[in-house]
Protein backbone atom coordinates (compact mmCIF):
# COMPACT_ATOMS: atom_id res chain seq x y z
CA UNK A 1 0.00 0.00 0.00
CA UNK A 2 1.56 3.87 -0.71
CA UNK A 3 0.96 6.22 2.06
CA UNK A 4 1.83 9.83 0.79
CA UNK A 5 2.49 12.41 3.15
CA UNK A 6 0.48 15.50 1.16
CA UNK A 7 3.16 17.74 2.16
CA UNK A 8 5.07 18.28 -1.24
CA UNK A 9 3.61 19.63 -4.18
CA UNK A 10 5.34 17.60 -7.35
CA UNK A 11 8.64 17.91 -5.39
CA UNK A 12 11.53 15.41 -5.36
CA UNK A 13 11.39 13.16 -2.39
CA UNK A 14 12.42 9.87 -1.41
CA UNK A 15 10.06 6.17 -1.31
CA UNK A 16 11.01 4.49 1.84
CA UNK A 17 9.59 0.90 3.35
CA UNK A 18 8.48 0.96 6.71
CA UNK A 19 6.82 -2.61 7.96
CA UNK A 20 5.64 -3.73 4.13
CA UNK A 21 4.38 -0.21 4.01
CA UNK A 22 5.58 1.92 0.92
CA UNK A 23 6.06 5.98 2.06
CA UNK A 24 6.60 8.05 -0.36
CA UNK A 25 6.29 11.98 0.24
CA UNK A 26 7.13 12.90 -3.29
CA UNK A 27 3.96 13.74 -5.12
CA UNK A 28 0.72 14.50 -4.45
CA UNK A 29 -2.47 13.04 -6.11
CA UNK A 30 -2.66 9.52 -7.37
CA UNK A 31 0.14 10.43 -10.74
CA UNK A 32 3.38 9.46 -10.97
CA UNK A 33 6.27 11.69 -10.12
CA UNK A 34 5.52 14.57 -12.00
CA UNK A 35 8.27 15.58 -14.49
CA UNK A 36 6.54 18.98 -14.81
CA UNK A 37 7.65 22.22 -13.16
CA UNK A 38 5.88 23.51 -10.00
CA UNK A 39 2.95 25.67 -11.62
CA UNK A 40 2.39 28.76 -9.69
CA UNK A 41 1.00 32.49 -9.81
CA UNK A 42 2.51 35.96 -9.10
CA UNK A 43 0.89 38.42 -6.62
CA UNK A 44 2.05 41.78 -7.12
CA UNK A 45 0.76 43.85 -4.20
CA UNK A 46 0.75 47.78 -5.73
CA UNK A 47 0.82 49.35 -2.84
CA UNK A 48 4.27 48.20 -2.22
CA UNK A 49 5.28 46.98 -5.48
CA UNK A 50 5.82 43.80 -3.58
CA UNK A 51 5.70 40.05 -5.78
CA UNK A 52 4.43 37.31 -4.11
CA UNK A 53 4.48 33.51 -5.74
CA UNK A 54 2.09 30.45 -4.61
CA UNK A 55 1.93 27.24 -5.61
CA UNK A 56 -1.11 25.86 -7.68
CA UNK A 57 -1.95 22.15 -7.16
CA UNK A 58 -3.86 20.31 -9.85
CA UNK A 59 -6.45 17.93 -8.89
CA UNK A 60 -7.71 14.59 -11.01
CA UNK A 61 -10.39 16.67 -12.53
CA UNK A 62 -11.95 19.97 -12.16
CA UNK A 63 -10.18 23.51 -11.51
CA UNK A 64 -6.82 23.89 -10.29
CA UNK A 65 -6.06 25.69 -6.75
CA UNK A 66 -3.67 28.43 -6.11
CA UNK A 67 -2.09 27.06 -2.71
CA UNK A 68 -2.68 30.46 -0.29
CA UNK A 69 -2.07 28.45 2.65
CA UNK A 70 0.87 30.79 3.65
CA UNK A 71 -0.25 33.57 2.14
CA UNK A 72 -1.07 35.74 5.58
CA UNK A 73 2.60 34.53 6.99
CA UNK A 74 4.16 36.38 3.64
CA UNK A 75 2.01 39.40 2.57
CA UNK A 76 0.38 40.00 6.21
CA UNK A 77 -2.94 40.21 4.10
CA UNK A 78 -5.94 37.36 4.13
CA UNK A 79 -8.06 36.76 1.26
CA UNK A 80 -11.72 37.72 1.45
CA UNK A 81 -14.44 35.30 -0.24
CA UNK A 82 -17.78 35.30 2.11
CA UNK A 83 -19.84 32.50 0.75
CA UNK A 84 -16.85 30.60 -0.16
CA UNK A 85 -17.81 31.30 -3.94
CA UNK A 86 -14.20 31.01 -5.31
CA UNK A 87 -12.13 28.82 -2.00
CA UNK A 88 -11.38 25.42 -2.13
CA UNK A 89 -11.53 24.36 1.45
CA UNK A 90 -10.32 20.81 1.48
CA UNK A 91 -9.17 18.07 -0.65
CA UNK A 92 -11.70 15.72 -1.16
CA UNK A 93 -11.93 12.69 -3.53
CA UNK A 94 -15.40 11.91 -2.58
CA UNK A 95 -17.85 13.77 -5.27
CA UNK A 96 -17.25 15.64 -7.99
CA UNK A 97 -19.68 18.17 -9.80
CA UNK A 98 -19.21 20.43 -12.63
CA UNK A 99 -21.82 22.82 -12.27
CA UNK A 100 -21.95 24.03 -15.66
CA UNK A 101 -22.24 20.93 -17.15
CA UNK A 102 -24.54 19.58 -14.83
CA UNK A 103 -22.18 16.82 -13.98
CA UNK A 104 -22.05 15.02 -10.39
CA UNK A 105 -20.05 11.77 -9.33
CA UNK A 106 -19.67 10.03 -6.47
CA UNK A 107 -16.10 8.15 -6.76
CA UNK A 108 -16.19 8.91 -10.23
CA UNK A 109 -19.30 7.44 -10.57
CA UNK A 110 -22.52 9.25 -12.28
CA UNK A 111 -25.43 9.69 -10.06
CA UNK A 112 -27.41 9.09 -13.58
CA UNK A 113 -25.96 5.77 -13.39
CA UNK A 114 -26.02 4.95 -9.79
CA UNK A 115 -29.86 6.43 -9.92
CA UNK A 116 -30.79 3.65 -11.88
CA UNK A 117 -28.37 0.93 -11.42
CA UNK A 118 -27.12 0.66 -7.90
CA UNK A 119 -29.34 1.16 -4.65
CA UNK A 120 -28.47 3.22 -1.52
CA UNK A 121 -26.93 0.75 0.87
CA UNK A 122 -24.15 -0.19 -2.19
CA UNK A 123 -23.70 3.72 -2.86
CA UNK A 124 -23.04 4.40 0.67
CA UNK A 125 -20.18 1.43 0.78
CA UNK A 126 -18.99 3.61 -2.00
CA UNK A 127 -19.26 6.87 -0.34
CA UNK A 128 -16.86 5.50 2.27
CA UNK A 129 -14.79 3.18 0.60
CA UNK A 130 -14.29 4.42 -2.33
CA UNK A 131 -14.84 1.44 -4.92
CA UNK A 132 -18.46 -0.24 -5.14
CA UNK A 133 -18.71 -3.80 -3.13
CA UNK A 134 -18.43 -6.87 -4.79
CA UNK A 135 -20.79 -9.36 -4.02
CA UNK A 136 -19.27 -10.88 -0.69
CA UNK A 137 -18.84 -7.35 0.40
CA UNK A 138 -21.83 -6.08 -0.30
CA UNK A 139 -23.44 -8.55 1.87
CA UNK A 140 -21.21 -7.76 4.64
CA UNK A 141 -22.27 -4.64 4.48
CA UNK A 142 -26.14 -4.86 4.52
CA UNK A 143 -25.75 -6.90 7.62
CA UNK A 144 -23.50 -4.63 9.51
CA UNK A 145 -26.52 -1.83 8.68
CA UNK A 146 -29.12 -3.88 9.06
CA UNK A 147 -28.22 -4.99 12.64
CA UNK A 148 -27.22 -1.54 13.90
CA UNK A 149 -30.68 0.00 12.86
CA UNK A 150 -32.26 -0.49 16.41
CA UNK A 151 -31.18 2.46 18.56
CA UNK A 152 -31.00 2.46 22.78
CA UNK A 153 -34.39 1.14 24.65
CA UNK A 154 -34.11 4.40 26.49
CA UNK A 155 -33.51 6.66 23.60
CA UNK A 156 -37.23 6.57 23.47
CA UNK A 157 -38.04 8.26 26.39
CA UNK A 158 -36.06 11.49 24.96
CA UNK A 159 -39.05 11.63 22.94
CA UNK A 160 -41.41 12.86 25.59
CA UNK A 161 -40.02 15.58 26.22
CA UNK A 162 -40.69 17.31 22.98
CA UNK A 163 -44.13 18.80 22.08
CA UNK A 164 -45.84 16.09 19.85
CA UNK A 165 -46.11 19.70 17.25
CA UNK A 166 -42.28 19.80 17.46
CA UNK A 167 -40.78 20.67 14.25
CA UNK A 168 -39.04 16.77 13.37
CA UNK A 169 -35.71 18.42 12.18
CA UNK A 170 -35.59 20.21 15.96
CA UNK A 171 -35.96 16.65 17.16
CA UNK A 172 -33.40 14.82 14.79
CA UNK A 173 -31.07 17.43 15.70
CA UNK A 174 -31.29 16.75 19.47
CA UNK A 175 -31.90 12.60 18.96
CA UNK A 176 -28.83 12.41 16.74
CA UNK A 177 -26.31 14.42 18.85
CA UNK A 178 -27.69 12.30 21.55
CA UNK A 179 -26.32 9.33 20.71
CA UNK A 180 -23.15 10.19 21.68
CA UNK A 181 -24.42 9.82 25.25
CA UNK A 182 -24.94 6.29 24.23
CA UNK A 183 -22.39 5.03 22.29
CA UNK A 184 -19.12 5.84 24.23
CA UNK A 185 -17.31 2.59 22.51
CA UNK A 186 -17.44 4.74 19.18
CA UNK A 187 -16.41 8.20 20.01
CA UNK A 188 -12.60 7.69 19.95
CA UNK A 189 -11.83 9.37 16.69
CA UNK A 190 -8.14 8.15 16.70
CA UNK A 191 -9.47 4.50 16.10
CA UNK A 192 -9.87 3.72 12.84
CA UNK A 193 -12.19 0.65 14.30
CA UNK A 194 -14.50 2.86 16.59
CA UNK A 195 -14.33 5.39 13.09
CA UNK A 196 -15.98 3.05 11.08
CA UNK A 197 -18.45 1.59 13.68
CA UNK A 198 -19.50 5.35 14.54
CA UNK A 199 -20.19 5.48 10.37
CA UNK A 200 -22.05 2.34 10.49
CA UNK A 201 -24.47 3.46 13.64
CA UNK A 202 -24.99 7.20 11.94
CA UNK A 203 -25.96 5.34 9.05
CA UNK A 204 -28.23 2.95 10.01
CA UNK A 205 -29.47 4.26 12.80
CA UNK A 206 -30.66 8.21 11.71
CA UNK A 207 -33.32 6.32 9.81
CA UNK A 208 -34.86 4.78 12.74
CA UNK A 209 -35.00 8.12 14.66
CA UNK A 210 -36.52 9.64 11.97
CA UNK A 211 -39.17 7.66 12.15
CA UNK A 212 -38.99 7.28 15.65
CA UNK A 213 -39.55 11.29 15.25
CA UNK A 214 -42.99 10.99 12.80
CA UNK A 215 -44.76 8.46 15.19
CA UNK A 216 -44.21 10.78 17.57
CA UNK A 217 -45.74 13.54 16.09
CA UNK A 218 -48.91 11.83 14.92
CA UNK A 219 -49.18 9.94 18.50
CA UNK A 220 -48.72 6.44 17.15
CA UNK A 221 -46.27 3.96 18.74
CA UNK A 222 -43.32 3.63 17.71
CA UNK A 223 -42.19 0.59 15.28
CA UNK A 224 -39.14 -1.32 15.54
CA UNK A 225 -36.47 -2.23 12.74
CA UNK A 226 -37.44 -5.23 10.77
CA UNK A 227 -34.23 -7.59 9.66
CA UNK A 228 -35.77 -9.11 7.08
CA UNK A 229 -36.27 -5.93 5.12
CA UNK A 230 -34.37 -3.71 2.49
CA UNK A 231 -32.96 -0.56 4.01
CA UNK A 232 -35.55 1.54 1.98
CA UNK A 233 -38.51 -1.28 2.83
CA UNK A 234 -37.41 -1.25 6.37
CA UNK A 235 -37.52 2.88 6.80
CA UNK A 236 -41.15 2.86 5.07
CA UNK A 237 -42.41 0.27 7.22
CA UNK A 238 -40.74 1.88 10.36
CA UNK A 239 -42.81 5.24 9.27
CA UNK A 240 -45.90 3.72 8.09
CA UNK A 241 -46.94 0.55 9.89
CA UNK A 242 -49.28 0.09 12.36
CA UNK A 243 -49.31 -2.53 15.58
CA UNK A 244 -53.04 -3.19 14.92
CA UNK A 245 -52.76 -4.62 10.67
CA UNK A 246 -50.01 -6.04 8.25
CA UNK A 247 -48.16 -3.89 6.18
CA UNK A 248 -46.64 -4.60 3.06
CA UNK A 249 -44.18 -1.82 1.31
CA UNK A 250 -45.21 -1.20 -1.80
CA UNK A 251 -41.91 -2.30 -3.92
CA UNK A 252 -41.98 0.92 -6.83
CA UNK A 253 -42.26 2.95 -3.65
CA UNK A 254 -39.73 1.64 -1.85
CA UNK A 255 -37.53 1.37 -5.19
CA UNK A 256 -38.69 5.36 -5.56
CA UNK A 257 -37.32 5.86 -1.56
CA UNK A 258 -34.31 4.02 -2.02
CA UNK A 259 -33.49 6.47 -5.47
CA UNK A 260 -34.88 9.03 -3.41
CA UNK A 261 -32.08 8.66 -0.91
CA UNK A 262 -29.38 8.05 -3.56
CA UNK A 263 -29.91 11.39 -4.99
CA UNK A 264 -29.20 13.00 -1.73
CA UNK A 265 -26.36 11.22 -0.34
CA UNK A 266 -23.54 13.46 -1.11
CA UNK A 267 -23.01 16.87 -2.38
CA UNK A 268 -18.84 18.32 -1.90
CA UNK A 269 -18.86 21.01 -0.07
CA UNK A 270 -22.10 22.20 0.64
CA UNK A 271 -23.07 24.31 3.58
CA UNK A 272 -23.91 21.29 5.88
CA UNK A 273 -21.06 19.11 4.65
CA UNK A 274 -18.56 22.19 5.11
CA UNK A 275 -20.39 22.50 8.85
CA UNK A 276 -19.63 18.70 9.67
CA UNK A 277 -16.08 19.15 8.05
CA UNK A 278 -15.41 22.14 10.22
CA UNK A 279 -17.22 20.59 14.03
CA UNK A 280 -14.82 17.49 12.86
CA UNK A 281 -11.56 19.95 12.67
CA UNK A 282 -12.17 20.28 16.35
CA UNK A 283 -12.21 16.81 17.04
CA UNK A 284 -15.45 16.67 18.39
CA UNK A 285 -17.07 13.08 18.23
CA UNK A 286 -18.94 12.11 15.11
CA UNK A 287 -22.36 12.01 16.70
CA UNK A 288 -21.60 15.69 17.41
CA UNK A 289 -20.52 16.64 13.73
CA UNK A 290 -23.63 15.21 11.93
CA UNK A 291 -25.80 16.57 14.64
CA UNK A 292 -24.37 20.14 13.30
CA UNK A 293 -25.13 19.20 9.61
CA UNK A 294 -28.38 18.48 10.42
CA UNK A 295 -28.81 21.47 11.84
CA UNK A 296 -27.11 23.32 9.32
CA UNK A 297 -29.67 21.26 6.56
CA UNK A 298 -32.02 22.75 8.21
CA UNK A 299 -32.05 26.43 6.27
CA UNK A 300 -34.35 26.76 3.87
CA UNK A 301 -31.91 28.09 1.70
CA UNK A 302 -29.88 24.64 2.02
CA UNK A 303 -32.14 21.15 2.77
CA UNK A 304 -35.22 23.33 3.97
CA UNK A 305 -35.92 24.10 0.28
CA UNK A 306 -37.99 20.96 0.06
CA UNK A 307 -40.30 21.66 2.37
CA UNK A 308 -40.37 25.25 1.14
CA UNK A 309 -41.68 24.45 -2.27
CA UNK A 310 -44.43 22.59 -0.97
CA UNK A 311 -45.47 25.95 0.67
CA UNK A 312 -44.81 27.97 -1.79
CA UNK A 313 -46.55 25.75 -4.54
CA UNK A 314 -49.30 25.72 -1.97
CA UNK A 315 -49.12 29.28 -1.63
CA UNK A 316 -49.10 29.47 -5.37
CA UNK A 317 -52.46 28.04 -5.06
CA UNK A 318 -53.29 28.06 -9.26
CA UNK A 319 -51.65 28.12 -11.83
CA UNK A 320 -52.63 31.65 -12.94
CA UNK A 321 -50.98 33.47 -9.90
CA UNK A 322 -47.87 31.89 -11.20
CA UNK A 323 -46.45 35.31 -13.17
CA UNK A 324 -47.49 37.13 -10.16
CA UNK A 325 -45.00 35.23 -8.11
CA UNK A 326 -42.03 34.77 -10.85
CA UNK A 327 -42.40 39.01 -10.77
CA UNK A 328 -41.88 39.29 -7.05
CA UNK A 329 -38.99 36.26 -7.46
CA UNK A 330 -37.39 39.48 -9.09
CA UNK A 331 -38.19 41.99 -7.12
CA UNK A 332 -34.85 42.98 -4.97
CA UNK A 333 -37.05 44.55 -2.26
CA UNK A 334 -38.97 41.25 -2.23
CA UNK A 335 -37.53 38.42 0.17
CA UNK A 336 -39.52 36.08 -1.97
CA UNK A 337 -37.47 33.70 -3.94
CA UNK A 338 -38.41 30.70 -5.94
CA UNK A 339 -37.82 28.26 -3.42
CA UNK A 340 -36.13 24.58 -5.42
CA UNK A 341 -34.64 26.89 -8.26
CA UNK A 342 -30.40 27.92 -8.34
CA UNK A 343 -27.77 26.85 -7.13
CA UNK A 344 -24.74 27.68 -5.87
CA UNK A 345 -22.46 25.54 -8.21
CA UNK A 346 -25.07 24.57 -10.69
CA UNK A 347 -25.64 26.89 -13.14
CA UNK A 348 -26.91 24.02 -15.65
CA UNK A 349 -29.62 21.67 -14.60
CA UNK A 350 -29.38 19.45 -11.44
CA UNK A 351 -28.80 16.41 -13.02
CA UNK A 352 -30.51 15.14 -9.59
CA UNK A 353 -33.79 17.21 -10.57
CA UNK A 354 -34.27 15.59 -14.12
CA UNK A 355 -34.15 11.62 -12.43
CA UNK A 356 -36.60 13.53 -9.14
CA UNK A 357 -38.86 14.73 -11.86
CA UNK A 358 -38.70 11.25 -13.50
CA UNK A 359 -39.33 9.33 -10.06
CA UNK A 360 -42.25 11.92 -9.62
CA UNK A 361 -44.12 10.57 -12.22
CA UNK A 362 -43.55 6.78 -11.75
CA UNK A 363 -44.85 7.51 -8.12
CA UNK A 364 -47.61 9.38 -9.07
CA UNK A 365 -48.62 7.22 -11.73
CA UNK A 366 -48.06 3.77 -9.15
CA UNK A 367 -50.39 5.95 -6.92
CA UNK A 368 -52.99 6.32 -9.50
CA UNK A 369 -52.58 10.43 -8.99
CA UNK A 370 -53.55 11.42 -12.33
CA UNK A 371 -53.28 15.06 -11.85
CA UNK A 372 -51.86 16.36 -8.71
CA UNK A 373 -52.64 20.42 -8.50
CA UNK A 374 -49.15 20.66 -7.00
CA UNK A 375 -47.01 19.02 -9.56
CA UNK A 376 -49.25 20.66 -12.35
CA UNK A 377 -48.15 24.37 -10.99
CA UNK A 378 -44.93 22.79 -10.43
CA UNK A 379 -44.72 21.83 -14.23
CA UNK A 380 -46.20 25.22 -15.46
CA UNK A 381 -44.15 27.24 -13.07
CA UNK A 382 -40.85 25.67 -14.20
CA UNK A 383 -41.43 25.84 -17.59
CA UNK A 384 -42.71 29.60 -17.03
CA UNK A 385 -39.25 30.34 -15.34
CA UNK A 386 -37.07 28.50 -17.89
CA UNK A 387 -38.29 30.68 -20.67
CA UNK A 388 -38.04 33.89 -18.64
CA UNK A 389 -34.65 35.55 -19.37
CA UNK A 390 -33.91 36.41 -15.59
CA UNK A 391 -33.69 32.91 -14.62
CA UNK A 392 -31.82 32.74 -18.56
CA UNK A 393 -29.69 35.24 -17.60
CA UNK A 394 -29.22 34.05 -13.83
CA UNK A 395 -28.76 30.78 -14.87
CA UNK A 396 -31.68 29.63 -12.38
CA UNK A 397 -32.37 25.83 -13.19
CA UNK A 398 -34.63 23.48 -10.66
CA UNK A 399 -32.30 21.79 -8.18
CA UNK A 400 -32.84 18.61 -6.34
CA UNK A 401 -35.44 20.30 -4.04
CA UNK A 402 -37.82 21.68 -6.40
CA UNK A 403 -39.54 17.94 -7.15
CA UNK A 404 -38.89 15.96 -4.25
CA UNK A 405 -41.48 17.42 -2.18
CA UNK A 406 -44.22 16.54 -5.15
CA UNK A 407 -43.41 12.75 -4.59
CA UNK A 408 -42.92 12.56 -0.84
CA UNK A 409 -46.14 14.20 -0.23
CA UNK A 410 -47.72 11.29 -2.29
CA UNK A 411 -46.16 8.49 -0.25
CA UNK A 412 -47.54 10.12 2.28
CA UNK A 413 -45.27 11.97 4.31
CA UNK A 414 -45.79 15.63 5.63
CA UNK A 415 -43.97 18.36 4.50
CA UNK A 416 -42.13 18.85 8.24
CA UNK A 417 -40.56 15.54 7.39
CA UNK A 418 -39.48 16.70 3.95
CA UNK A 419 -35.84 17.98 5.53
CA UNK A 420 -35.87 15.15 8.22
CA UNK A 421 -35.35 12.89 5.11
CA UNK A 422 -32.99 15.05 3.20
CA UNK A 423 -30.66 14.32 6.53
CA UNK A 424 -31.55 10.49 6.86
CA UNK A 425 -29.73 10.21 3.22
CA UNK A 426 -26.81 12.74 3.31
CA UNK A 427 -25.53 11.54 6.60
CA UNK A 428 -24.14 9.01 4.92
CA UNK A 429 -21.86 11.77 2.69
CA UNK A 430 -21.35 13.90 5.95
CA UNK A 431 -19.73 11.07 7.34
CA UNK A 432 -17.78 9.85 4.70
CA UNK A 433 -16.59 13.40 4.55
CA UNK A 434 -16.07 13.48 8.14
CA UNK A 435 -14.27 10.28 7.65
CA UNK A 436 -11.79 11.25 5.04
CA UNK A 437 -11.02 14.62 6.81
CA UNK A 438 -10.02 13.16 9.90
CA UNK A 439 -8.07 10.36 7.83
CA UNK A 440 -6.37 13.57 6.18
CA UNK A 441 -2.25 13.09 7.51
CA UNK A 442 -2.47 17.04 7.43
CA UNK A 443 -5.68 17.66 9.10
CA UNK A 444 -5.90 20.94 11.87
CA UNK A 445 -8.89 22.26 13.26
CA UNK A 446 -10.15 24.94 10.91
CA UNK A 447 -10.20 28.96 11.98
CA UNK A 448 -11.26 31.37 9.18
CA UNK A 449 -10.03 34.78 9.97
CA UNK A 450 -12.10 38.22 9.02
CA UNK A 451 -11.75 41.86 7.43
CA UNK A 452 -12.41 43.83 10.39
CA UNK A 453 -14.30 46.56 10.17
CA UNK A 454 -15.52 47.91 13.93
CA UNK A 455 -14.06 50.64 16.14
CA UNK A 456 -10.33 50.51 16.64
CA UNK A 457 -9.29 50.94 20.62
CA UNK A 458 -10.84 53.34 22.83
CA UNK A 459 -10.89 53.85 26.42
CA UNK A 460 -13.96 53.20 28.60
CA UNK A 461 -16.90 55.16 29.34
CA UNK A 462 -17.91 54.79 33.04
CA UNK A 463 -21.62 54.51 33.59
CA UNK A 464 -22.01 57.92 35.00
CA UNK A 465 -20.43 59.79 32.04
CA UNK A 466 -22.68 58.21 28.97
CA UNK A 467 -25.14 60.42 27.51
C1 LIG B 1 -29.48 22.59 -1.77
O1 LIG B 1 -24.67 23.53 -2.10
C2 LIG B 1 -25.27 22.39 -2.36
O2 LIG B 1 -24.73 21.49 -2.97
C3 LIG B 1 -26.68 22.32 -1.79
C4 LIG B 1 -27.51 21.11 -2.21
C5 LIG B 1 -26.93 19.79 -1.66
O3 LIG B 1 -27.23 18.76 -2.25
O4 LIG B 1 -26.28 19.85 -0.57
O5 LIG B 1 -27.56 21.04 -3.63
C6 LIG B 1 -28.94 21.21 -1.68
O6 LIG B 1 -29.34 23.34 -0.84
C7 LIG B 1 -30.10 23.05 -3.06
C8 LIG B 1 -30.53 24.54 -3.01
C9 LIG B 1 -31.88 24.61 -2.30
N1 LIG B 1 -32.27 26.03 -2.06
C10 LIG B 1 -33.27 26.61 -2.71
O7 LIG B 1 -33.90 26.08 -3.63
C11 LIG B 1 -33.60 28.02 -2.20
C12 LIG B 1 -33.77 28.96 -3.38
N2 LIG B 1 -32.45 29.18 -4.01
C13 LIG B 1 -31.69 30.36 -3.59
O8 LIG B 1 -31.84 30.66 -2.23
C14 LIG B 1 -30.25 30.33 -4.12
O9 LIG B 1 -30.33 29.97 -5.45
C15 LIG B 1 -29.21 29.46 -3.44
C16 LIG B 1 -29.11 29.72 -1.99
C17 LIG B 1 -29.50 28.01 -3.67
C18 LIG B 1 -27.86 29.77 -4.09
O10 LIG B 1 -27.57 31.07 -3.77
P1 LIG B 1 -26.21 31.77 -4.27
O11 LIG B 1 -25.33 30.83 -4.95
O12 LIG B 1 -25.65 32.54 -3.12
O13 LIG B 1 -26.71 32.70 -5.38
P2 LIG B 1 -27.25 34.12 -5.14
O14 LIG B 1 -28.21 34.11 -3.98
O15 LIG B 1 -26.09 35.05 -5.10
O16 LIG B 1 -28.11 34.31 -6.46
C19 LIG B 1 -27.50 34.81 -7.62
C20 LIG B 1 -28.57 35.72 -8.20
C21 LIG B 1 -29.08 36.76 -7.21
O17 LIG B 1 -29.51 37.90 -7.97
P3 LIG B 1 -28.47 39.15 -8.07
O18 LIG B 1 -28.14 39.55 -6.63
O19 LIG B 1 -27.24 38.63 -8.80
O20 LIG B 1 -29.23 40.21 -8.82
O21 LIG B 1 -29.72 34.93 -8.55
C22 LIG B 1 -30.84 35.35 -7.77
C23 LIG B 1 -30.31 36.14 -6.59
O22 LIG B 1 -31.26 37.10 -6.17
N3 LIG B 1 -31.49 34.13 -7.31
C24 LIG B 1 -32.81 33.91 -7.32
C25 LIG B 1 -32.97 32.62 -6.82
N4 LIG B 1 -31.78 32.09 -6.52
C26 LIG B 1 -30.86 33.04 -6.81
N5 LIG B 1 -33.83 34.69 -7.70
C27 LIG B 1 -35.07 34.13 -7.58
N6 LIG B 1 -35.32 32.87 -7.10
C28 LIG B 1 -34.28 32.11 -6.72
N7 LIG B 1 -34.51 30.87 -6.26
Amino acid sequence: MLHRKKNCLNAPGTLEFHEGILWGDIFMGDSAPSSKPQQTVTLTDNATGRKFEFPVREGSIGPRVIDISKLYAETGMFTYDPGFTSTAACESAVTYIDGDKGILLHRGYSIKELAKKSDFLEVCYLLLHGELPNPEQKKEFVTIITRHTMVHEQMQFFFRGFRRDSHPMAVLVGTVGALAAFYHDSLDIDDPRQREIAAHRLIAKVPTLAALTYKYSIGQPFVYPRNELSFSENFLHMTFSVPTEPYKVNPILARAMDRIFILHADHEQNASTSTVRLAGSSRANPFACIASGIASLWGPAHGGANEAVLLMLNKIADKKNIPEYIKRSKDKNDSFRLMGFGHRVYKNYDPRAEIMRETCHEVLGELGIKNDPLLDIALELERIALQDPYFIEKKLYPNVDFYSGIILKAMGFPTSMFTVLFAVARTVGWVSQWKEMIEEPTQKIGRPRQLYTGSPERAFVPLDQRK
